[in-house]
């Protein structure tokens, strides 16, 4: 029964029958003005219970990192879509740690443009919804997934057999202390760029493997960046306690984390602290971390869910795998109820502190009442939408003014916009709803790969 197979559920009865032919939790509610109060974040009042998470859509000015027209676009529609809160995607602090060649990279010569993005976003949801949408930006360093300028050059924290075989990295040797303590700095100055350019919040990448989520399990890691917990959490926490000493009061600072990075035990991060486990969950340091982080006044904490290059049925729950991969070894609702467990285990530990979800894509149109679900018994606070966005950017206006999502507009979960990002050579977006622009940029990929002998 937990054997993979596609979506092929109509009604909330469907989806109730199989959760209970499973014995899978998920809430479900009809409830769904729950979905429309505001949130109190750090004294910024989001206007709903909607946020949309960073989708990187690589394509960023190659030369100088800025977004471009395509960025504006996707943007302005999330923006007229409803959501209270955008989360922006993946922008470099560095540029060696850019994980593609158009990643975005915040720097004092084109702070212009940024303030652009913002400026056109805010604007497009006053003129649609009459709110004020709040605006975080995620700042990150991909670490062992650095590709600047589209040339792959990693680098890592600890050594780690079971990520460096498979990433080709065994012969590297981790990032220095000295090389850390910089890239505090440039987390700070590009964090001070992000406020001037109106961003209302600053979030530390901490998720899916890339460089910060990374030193979270370098247990193996020697110096003051590993180890012990204070030590691999030291770069996340005292960056953030910078950022708040330096920012306007009007900027909060926040962390994207990864709340399970499932390598065995000592190299991942919310893994039982055994040698000889494989990666069972232990979510005894995450829940540590976020009541520091709230403690510390960062006044959310936004949570994902596991390692997407190797398990990234845990990630993106999903119908259709990236080219060359197999299908996902679980039932993607087995997946999906995993993620929203692991995100209420969080939340339930610290309810004064607003934790968005994420990972509900695959639902399509049987995701409103989910998420209200969710809301009405406190698994989260905020209903993260990505794909589902991708694709449908006007999702939470229908949600809210019709209590309906349009199965004809909803992501099919085919994996084609990652497939975009790993190729790296197209812009990224939703190929199957937004095909006129997308389909060609997947193409643009397909070939170059084919042509390496990738594809
Ligand atoms: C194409 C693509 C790009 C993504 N880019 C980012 C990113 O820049 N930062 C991040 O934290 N997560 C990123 N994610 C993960 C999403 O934010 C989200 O957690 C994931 O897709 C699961 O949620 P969903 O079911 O709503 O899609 C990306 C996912 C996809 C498919
Ligand atoms: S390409 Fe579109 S339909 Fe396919 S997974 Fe991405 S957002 Fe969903």
């Amino acid at each position: 029964m937990t054997d993979f197979r596609r979506f092929d559920l109509k009604t909330y009865d469907d989806l109730r029958g199989d959760l209970d032919a499973l014995n899978l939790e998920l809430p479900i509610s009809e409830n769904l003005d729950v979905l429309a109060e505001k949130v109190n974040v750090g004294g910024h009042v989001l206007p709903n219970r909607f946020v949309i998470q960073p989708m990187e859509g690589v394509d960023g000015n190659p030369v100088t990192g800025a977004p471009t027209e395509l960025t504006d676009r996707r943007y302005r529609r999330f923006a007229e879509g409803g959501s209270g809160l955008i989360w922006a995607e993946a922008v470099s602090v560095v540029p060696d740690g850019c994980s593609n060649a158009k990643q975005m990279r915040i720097t004092e010569e084109n702070l212009d443009s940024y303030k652009k993005l913002v400026d056109d976003t805010k604007t497009a949801a006053r003129n649609a919804f009459g709110h004020e949408l709040r605006f975080v930006v995620q700042l990150t360093h991909s670490g062992r997934f650095s590709r600047p300028g589209g040339v792959v050059k990693p680098l890592k924290v600890q050594h780690n057999p079971f990520l460096d075989e498979k990433l080709g990295m065994t012969d590297i040797e981790p990032v220095s202390d000295d090389y850390l303590d910089h890239l505090q700095d440039d987390f700070v100055k590009a964090a001070q760029l992000a406020a001037r350019a109106g961003f209302d919040g600053v979030d530390m990448k901490a998720v899916h493997g890339y460089l910060i989520a990374e030193l979270l399990g370098a247990h193996t890691r020697e110096g003051k960046y590993g180890g012990s917990y204070e030590n691999r959490t030291r770069f996340l926490r005292e960056t953030a306690q910078r950022m708040m000493d330096e920012l306007p009061e009007s900027t909060f600072v926040t962390s994207r984390t990864t709340v399970l990075e499932p390598c065995p035990y000592p190299y991942g991060w919310g893994v039982l602290p055994e040698i000889g486990k494989n990666w069972e969950v232990d979510l005894t340091e995450p829940k540590r971390l976020m009541k520091e982080c709230f403690e510390m006044g960062m006044p959310m904490f936004n949570v994902s869910v596991g390692f997407p290059r190797f398990q990234p049925y845990m990630n993106r729950p999903h119908d259709n795998s990236l080219v060359g991969e197999g299908n996902p070894p679980e039932y993607p609702l087995v997946g999906v109820a995993r993620f929203q467990q692991t995100v209420r285990d969080m939340q339930k530990s610290l309810p004064e502190c607003p934790v968005p979800t994420a990972g509900l894509a695959w639902l399509r149109h049987l995701l409103p009442q989910v998420a209200a679900g969710l809301i009405e018994e406190g698994w989260c606070s905020l209903i993260g939408m990505g794909r589902g966005a991708f694709a449908y950017p006007d999702l939470v206006r229908d949600i809210l003014e019709k209590g309906v999502m349009a199965p004809e507009k909803c992501c099919t979960t085919c994996s084609m916009c990652t497939q975009i990002m790993k190729d790296g050579v197209g812009c990224g977006g939703c190929v199957i709803r937004d095909k006129e622009i997308y389909g060609p940029e997947l193409k643009k990929g397909r070939l170059a790969a084919k042509e390496k002998g990738l594809a």
